[in-house]
């Protein structure tokens, strides 16, 4: 645990899930917050990797109340599932962290015809956000995580509304800027939404983080390559990774503030795109055109 993240039982009694939790950053921020105490739900969508991080998370975290269960952002189905499990078995929910994510040399679609990094990065998280809420209101203080990136920066001109499944042009690392710069905007429209709700919600850039990320052949070629190199090279470790995750869940100095966009633990400001709130209302309506929740 680093310096300044708390006693081990700052997070007693407190229910927090984790989107994409068997792996990198997210299984990190399990170790972390179980280790102060909370009941973590970490989600994962292959059975053996789940039961191995499960495995990892409790013994590094000495905390045996943590639990995985199967989630598939890239299905309405599985995000369904998952939700009616979730809310089920555990009656209050203080954090959400949405921290899955991807990036994919090659456009691929969900079996609902969506494009995969934008459904996955976003429209899923807007959903399972979305079903969740209710419980989230019921267990106030509580607070949602969005993991972002300053890969939102690089979509200068912002979300592109006349192309978001990237028929006309799709290349990897735009999908995936423009996914990341919707991960802001929802945290910015959903933070208006929730003023004086007790539900904060707030978005972080890791950094660039020494995990799985980018590989196991999502993006090919020498794009690969390279950024597999850079952040082997230079990227922080994981654990370095889920640091602003951790304290963003679990700092009580944090309490209330809402709609911010955190770096290494400080605030900093987005993208000029990012900061459109006509831009952050017209992805709230279309995203709940695609998905059917959050009207
Ligand atoms: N690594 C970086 O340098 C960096 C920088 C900025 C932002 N980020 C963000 O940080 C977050 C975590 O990334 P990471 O670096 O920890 O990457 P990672 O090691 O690849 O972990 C990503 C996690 O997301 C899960 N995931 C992928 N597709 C999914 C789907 N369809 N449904 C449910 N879960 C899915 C993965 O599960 P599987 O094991 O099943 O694939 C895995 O648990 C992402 O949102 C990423 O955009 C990362």
């Amino acid at each position: 645990m680093c310096p300044g993240m708390g006693e081990p039982s700052t997070m007693r009694g407190k229910v927090v899930v984790i989107t994409g939790g068997n792996a990198g950053i997210g299984k990190e921020t399990a170790v972390g917050l179980a280790a102060l105490g909370a009941t973590v739900i970490f989600t994962s969508r292959n059975p053996d990797r789940g039961a191995d991080a499960l495995r990892e998370i409790r013994e590094r975290g000495a905390n045996e109340d943590v639990h995985c269960l199967p989630l598939d952002l890239a299905s309405t189905a599985s995000i369904k599932a998952f939700a009616a499990e979730l809310l089920g078995r555990f009656d209050r929910l203080d954090v959400l962290i949405n921290n899955a994510g991807l990036i994919l040399s090659a456009r691929s679609e969900t079996a609902e015809g969506l494009e995969m990094t934008f459904a996955v990065n976003h429209l899923g998280h807007f959903m399972l956000t979305a079903l969740l809420l209710d419980r989230l209101k019921a267990s106030a203080p509580a607070r949602i995580i969005n993991v972002s990136s300053d890969a939102h920066r690089a979509a200068v001109k912002g979300l592109d509304f006349d192309d978001l499944q990237a028929n006309r042009s799709y290349g990897s690392f735009r999908a995936y800027a423009q996914s990341k710069l919707a991960n802001v905007l929802f945290t910015r429209e959903l933070a208006r939404r929730l003023e004086g709700s007790g539900v904060a919600v707030n978005a972080l850039h890791p950094g660039l983080v020494r995990s799985r990320f980018a590989g196991d052949g999502d993006v090919r070629g020498l794009m690969g390559a390279v950024f597999g190199m850079i952040s082997w090279a230079f990227g922080l470790s994981p654990a370095e990774g889920a640091e602003t995750s951790i304290w963003l869940a679990s700092a009580p100095e944090l309490s209330g503030r809402s709609g911010g966009y955190f770096v290494q633990r400080r605030e900093r400001a987005v993208s000029r795109a990012a900061a459109d709130p006509a831009a952050a209302r017209r992805l709230w309506e279309v995203s709940v055109q695609l998905t059917g929740v959050g009207g």
